[in-house]
């Protein structure tokens, strides 16, 4: 069973679709602990409610930002993640945790990256002109955003999109990619490396995609 450590610092959406596939019994996996910077938020309120282990460290009581990391980061390792997933983590984590759980922790982004790393990827699409949106799973490195892409899902843009009906009509399709990239990972067919991603024991050298049918297939 792939041990999962959640880091999420929002509503905890993401979150709850993990737990909801796991309790359907869609992902052989078990959510270990779920991690923020916010004690406040909608994650960390779902995790106490479900009995999951819950860390919440407001990064004002620490110094400087690697005291935050460290302390955070040492709780998810106390849990003896396989696979740390960031959900909505919207702070920007230091070289040094990076470095200790190398290749076992992904992303999930609203944009079709390399497009749109960072905030508001909705209105940056549309004053774009983008045809197409969509969200992405990628392996956290140290540049935001950034790391190898294990998974993509698409969506139109309509006429008449703004940034908050697009990101509604996304968030759904990216709760189904983050559930589908996870459970390729518990079934041992993705797999994270230093650098780079194989799917099937084939370097992956662009992501999957996710269909209508929530599958992933490669390009
Ligand atoms: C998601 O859109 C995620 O991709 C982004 O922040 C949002 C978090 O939503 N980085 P939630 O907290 O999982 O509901």
């Amino acid at each position: 069973m792939l041990r999962i450590a959640v880091l999420a610092s929002g509503r905890g959406s993401n979150l709850q679709a993990l737990a909801t596939a796991i309790a359907d019994g869609h992902l052989p996996a078990r959510i270990v602990g779920v991690f923020s910077d916010k004690p406040a938020c909608g994650a960390i309120a779902f995790a106490r409610a479900q009995g999951l282990p819950a860390v919440a460290l407001a990064p004002r009581a620490y110094p400087e930002r690697a005291a935050h990391d460290e302390a955070l980061f040492s709780a998810v390792a106390a849990v003896q993640p396989d696979l740390i997933v960031c959900a909505g983590y919207m702070r920007i984590i230091g070289a040094a945790a990076l470095e200790r759980f190398e290749a076992r922790m992904i992303n999930v982004h609203p944009s079709l990256l390399p497009r749109y790393p960072g905030l508001d990827t909705h209105a940056r699409a549309l004053a774009a002109g983008d045809r197409e949106h969509g969200a992405s799973v990628h392996a956290v490195i140290p540049a935001l955003d950034a790391g190898p892409l294990l998974s993509q899902v698409r969506i139109d843009v309509r006429p008449h999109d703004d940034a908050a009906s697009l990101a509604q009509r996304l968030l759904p399709r990216e709760h189904a990619l983050l559930v589908a990239t996870v459970g390729l990972i518990a079934t041992g067919r993705l797999r994270l490396f230093p650098g780079h991603v194989e799917h099937d024991g084939q370097r992956l050298s662009s992501p999957l995609m996710l269909g209508a049918d929530d599958r992933l297939t490669g390009a």
